[in-house]
């Protein structure tokens, strides 16, 4: 699903101030999120770091289990801001890569800010993430949109 241009510079905007939250004591590299719902939410995330490094969770996964954990399981795109880019963007890590790609449709636009350039910047999740495992690949699985008991209808 395409989103507008301003509709992706809202969204981004909500992943930066959702990144003045994060908790990213040892990198000091604050990160925010924010899903577009299917019904037009924003949802956002932030990255929570721990001192025992590995258990950190990045902003994209933290927005995609609170916006499950609310019954949202459906999404247009996902905005992902970092406040202290060194050069370019700041693209998804590849564990949120695959979280994500159990969410969003191939083409769902995943939003950055292009440091370089100062513009938007987007990408498909199918760019991100080419021949996916995803929830369609699994026997019998049941894929987010398809789910009977999905409560975000
Ligand atoms: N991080 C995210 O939250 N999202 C990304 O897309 C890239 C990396 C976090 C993880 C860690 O807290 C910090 O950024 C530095 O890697």
């Amino acid at each position: 699903m395409g989103i507008s241009e301003q509709v992706a510079e809202t969204l981004l905007q909500a992943a930066r101030q959702a990144a003045e939250n994060a908790y990213a004591p040892y990198s000091q590299f604050p990160v925010g999120a924010a899903l577009l719902t299917a019904q037009g939410d924003v949802i956002s995330g932030v990255n929570v770091e721990n001192a025992s490094f590995g258990l950190t969770i990045c902003a994209e996964r933290t927005a995609v289990a609170k916006a499950v954990s609310e019954g949202k399981r459906r999404f247009q795109a996902i905005a992902v801001w970092a406040s202290k880019r060194p050069h370019g963007s700041v693209t998804p890590c590849g564990a949120c890569r695959q979280v994500l790609a159990e969410f969003l449709e191939p083409d769902s636009p995943v939003i950055m800010a292009d440091n370089a350039t100062g513009q938007i910047k987007l990408l498909t999740m199918k760019a991100l993430l080419p021949e996916a495992f995803g929830p369609g690949t699994v026997p019998d699985g049941n894929f987010p949109d398809t789910d009977n008991s999905k409560p975000d209808d």
